[in-house]
């Protein structure tokens, strides 16, 4: 379980969360959805170790994780899927898949592994000799979130999967999503594709501002008037009247 209380983080003078706490259960799957700037990356990136809070807690099986450096938390089982697929574009998708199993429990499972991801995404074993940096869209973030599962993560954190990407990739990632929650895994995305990800999910935080400002049922929260009116258009507004 995923535990964040109270959580601050600044960029120099700048706040960026302003007492953040949210939770994860295991097994559970959750979406943050909120405007540009709100503090969404600010907060993957902070539970992920690369940014360090100014107070507030993470816990993660109940002990701590704000504080560790991020390898460690990767160890932990905690991986991040960051924005914008951070691949090693010059590197085939293969190496970049191998280079995803540096935790230490993940390395004798290695092979297994890479043949379970080449099954989830046929579309990386077809291309597992082609460089990253030639992939499309998609498939770099099938690549990025293949290379995650590389480390056999039990919490995986997913800055808008969806981003720049065709109607029907954004249906074969989530339908992944789906089924990794399935089989169990806990995971918390971001998301600017508030229609989908509330549909995906059981339960949602909204946050604005550095500061959450809703909590509910997925399928509740489409029929919220300020979730409609801010996040799904006037076509889903008026879809109501
Ligand atoms: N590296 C940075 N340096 C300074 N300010 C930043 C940096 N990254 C983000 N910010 C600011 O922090 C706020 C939250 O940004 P971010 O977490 O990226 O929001 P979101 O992911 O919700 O769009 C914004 O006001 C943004 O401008
Ligand atoms: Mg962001």
């Amino acid at each position: 379980m995923l535990e964040v209380e109270n959580l601050e983080v600044s960029y120099g003078a700048l706040a960026a969360l302003h007492g953040v706490s949210l939770a994860v259960r295991p097994g559970e799957i959750v979406a943050l959805v909120g405007p540009n700037g709100a503090g969404k990356s600010t907060l993957l990136k902070t539970i992920a170790g690369l940014l360090a809070p100014r107070a507030g807690v993470i816990r993660w099986e109940g002990k701590p994780l704000s504080g560790e450096p991020s390898q460690r938390i990767v160890e932990r089982g905690v991986a991040l899927v960051p924005e914008g697929r951070r691949l090693f574009a010059a590197m085939t998708v293969r190496e970049n898949l191998e280079l995803g199993a540096f935790p230490q429990r993940a390395q004798k499972g290695r092979r297994r592994q890479i043949e379970r991801v080449y099954s989830l995404f046929p579309r990386l074993f077809e291309r597992e000799g082609q460089l990253a940096g030639s992939l499309s869209g998609g498939e770099q973030q099938m690549l990025a979130l293949g290379r995650a599962l590389m480390g056999l993560p039990q919490l995986l954190l997913l800055d808008e999967p969806s981003l720049g990407l065709a109607p029907k990739v954004v249906e074969s990632i989530f339908a992944i999503l789906a089924e990794l929650h399935r089989e169990g895994m806990s995971l918390l995305i971001v998301e600017q594709n508030v229609q989908a990800a509330l549909n995906l999910v059981r339960r949602a935080y909204i946050l604005e501002g550095g500061k959450i400002v809703g909590e509910g049922e997925g399928h509740r929260l489409l029929q919220d008037d300020h979730v409609r009116a801010a996040y799904l258009g006037p076509l889903a507004r008026g879809t109501s009247a």
